[in-house]
C-alpha cells in the first residue's frame, strides 16, 4: 500500500515510523513531515486548506491507498469527509464526530446527554452572564474556549479573580480570536490524569493503550502548559477495577452514544481523564493520538499498526489481537530554549540523535537543510523514546540517550515518569 501521513510533529514522525515498518507498505509520504521523517519516507508540501484540493490530486496521482491523519485541525475542518468523497481510504472521524475535540460545548452536552461522568459545567456566550455565575459561586473555575487554542484554551484558576480574569482575556480582550466567542466554565477536577486510547469503527472498540502525559513545562508539573513535555505507557496505576469503570462508563456509552445520535465515530479516540476520588472523570476529548503519548504507544505496539488501521477501517476489529510489548516506553521530549514561548530556531543538531536498540529518536520541529544537516524548527524538538522491561529500565535509557544529543539551548524535564514509579514502589508492582 502507498500511505500518506499527514502532519509535522513527533506522534507524525512515530505513525510514520511504524507504518514503514509494515510488512503491508510500499511506500510512505509524510505531509509535510520534517527533518526525521525522511527516515520513514518521502516529505511532501500540500496544502491543508479546506476542501483539501491539493490533497485529493496527490493521493490520485501518487496512487495512495490510505491516509492517516495526525493533527486534530483538518480532521475539524473536514478531510476526511472531503477526501472520501472522492473515494480516497482516510483513517480518521468525519468532521461532524471530530467536534468531540472541535466544540468543548458540543463535547459537555454530548457527556451530559449520555450520562457519562464529566465535571460539572455551564456554558456562556456572554461575559457578564459567565461573571456572575463566578461571583454568585464564589469559588474558582476552569474557564475553556469553545474552539480549537492549539492547546492552550483551557485554563486552570485557583482563585475566583483568576477566574475572572480568564473570563476577560477569552471574551474581552480574545486573546483567542473566535476559538473564544463561546466558554465552558467548569468545576475543578482532582486526581491523577490519565490519557486512554481506542480504536473504534463506531460500533466495536478496542482498546489500545494508556499512557500518562506531562503537560508542565517544569520538573514537578510546575510552570506553563505545553504540547506536552513527555509520556510513558502503559499507566501501572490503572488497576482492572479502574479500567472495567472507564470501559463501561465512559468508553461503551460514547462510542454507543455517538452511533445513536446519528454521529458514529470511527478512527482512534484519545480520552483525556481524570480519576477522581469518585471514579474516572472526562477532561476531553481529542480525535486522534496524542503528542507525545503517540511516541511510546507505538513502539510497545508488536502488532502491525498499519493492519489494525485496516481492520478497524473494514470493520474487522473483532478479528485482531493486540500484542504488546512485555514492559514499558517512556518518551522525553528535547525542547528548544524559550519554549513554550517564542523559541530558538536554527540551531543544528549534534551528537548522537539516531535510533539504537530499543531507543528511538522521533523528531518534531527540525527540518533537513539541503547540505544534510538538521537543524531546530520549533518548540519541541524530539522525542527520545526507550522501552524497558521496567519502567526504571525505559526510564533510565531514554535518558542515557537524551544525553546524548545536542543542540544549543536544549531543554527537558528530569522527572518523566516519576509518577509512575512512585505508584510501582507503593503498590508493589512490576
Ligand atoms: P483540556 O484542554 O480540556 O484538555 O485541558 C487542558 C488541561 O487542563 C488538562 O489536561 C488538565 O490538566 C487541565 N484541566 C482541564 N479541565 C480541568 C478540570 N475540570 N479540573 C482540573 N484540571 C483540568
Ligand atoms: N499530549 C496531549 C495532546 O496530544 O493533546
Amino acid at each position: 500500500m502507498n500511505i500518506l501521513v499527514i502532519g509535522s510533529g513527533g506522534r507524525e514522525s512515530a505513525i510514520a515510523w511504524s507504518v514503514a515498518r509494515s510488512p503491508l507498505v510500499r511506500k510512505v509520504f509524510i505531509s509535510p513531515g520534517n527533518g526525521g521523517t525522511l527516515k520513514y519516507g518521502e516529505n511532501i508540501l500540500l496544502s491543508l486548506e479546506y476542501p483539501f484540493g491539493e490533497v485529493i490530486d496527490f493521493c490520485e496521482d501518487a496512487e495512495i491507498d490510505l491516509v492517516i491523519v495526525g493533527p486534530e485541525t483538518p480532521l475539524v475542518d473536514g478531510i476526511v469527509d472531503c477526501l472520501r468523497r472522492e473515494g480516497i481510504k482516510t483513517f480518521g472521524p468525519t468532521k461532524k464526530a471530530a467536534q468531540l475535540e472541535g466544540s468543548k460545548s458540543f463535547m459537555k452536552e454530548f457527556l451530559a446527554r449520555n450520562t457519562i461522568p464529566t465535571a460539572r459545567f455551564r456554558i456562556f456566550d456572554d461575559p457578564k452572564a459567565a461573571v456572575e455565575y463566578v461571583a454568585g459561586a464564589g469559588k474558582p473555575f476552569v474557564v475553556k474556549t469553545d474552539g480549537l487554542a492549539a492547546g492552550k484554551g483551557a485554563i486552570v484558576n485557583k482563585t475566583v479573580q483568576e477566574t475572572l480574569d480568564s473570563i476577560n482575556r477569552i471574551m474581552v480582550k480574545r486573546e483567542f480570536g473566535d476559538a473564544g466567542n463561546r466558554i465552558v466554565v467548569e468545576d475543578l477536577l482532582e486526581g491523577e490524569e490519565v490519557s486512554v486510547f481506542i480504536l473504534t469503527d463506531g460500533k466495536d472498540y478496542r482498546w489500545l493503550a494508556s499512557a500518562q502525559d506531562h503537560k508542565r513545562i517544569f520538573d514537578g508539573d510546575e510552570g506553563p502548559n505545553t504540547g506536552g513535555m513527555g509520556a510513558y505507557a502503559p499507566v501501572p496505576f490503572l488497576d482492572s477495577v479502574t479500567r472495567t469503570m472507564i470501559e463501561e462508563n465512559i468508553i461503551k456509552p460514547t462510542v454507543a452514544g455517538m452511533a445513536k445520535e446519528g454521529n458514529p465515530y470511527t478512527g482512534i479516540l484519545y480520552f483525556g481523564l481524570m480519576l477522581t476520588p469518585s471514579g474516572p472523570s472526562v477532561i476531553e476529548y481529542n480525535v486522534r493520538l496524542g503528542d507525545p503519548e503517540a511516541q511510546v504507544i507505538l513502539p510497545l505496539l508488536e502488532t502491525d499498526f498499519l493492519t489494525a488501521v485496516w481492520a478497524c477501517m473494514h470493520e474487522e476489529l473483532s478479528r485482531l489481537t493486540f500484542g504488546y510489548y512485555d514492559g514499558y516506553c517512556t518518551g522525553v521530549v528535547i525542547a528548544a530554549e524559550g519554549y513554550p514561548d517564542s523559541y530558538r530556531k536554527g540551531d543544528p543538531l549534534a551528537g548522537s540523535f539516531g535510533d539504537e536498540t530499543n531507543c528511538f529518536v522521533f523528531h518534531a520541529g527540525t527540518k533537513a537543510l539541503s547540505d544534510g544537516r538538521v537543524v531546530t524548527n520549533g518548540g519541541r524538538v524530539l522525542c527520545v523514546s526507550a522501552l524497558g522491561t521496567t519502567l526504571e529500565q525505559s526510564i533510565r535509557r531514554a535518558y542515557e540517550k537524551a544525553a546524548k544529543i545536542d543542540f544549543a539551548g536544549k531543554y527537558y524535564r528530569k522527572d518523566i515518569g516519576a509518577k509512575g514509579l512512585k505508584a510501582i514502589k507503593n503498590n508493589n508492582i512490576k
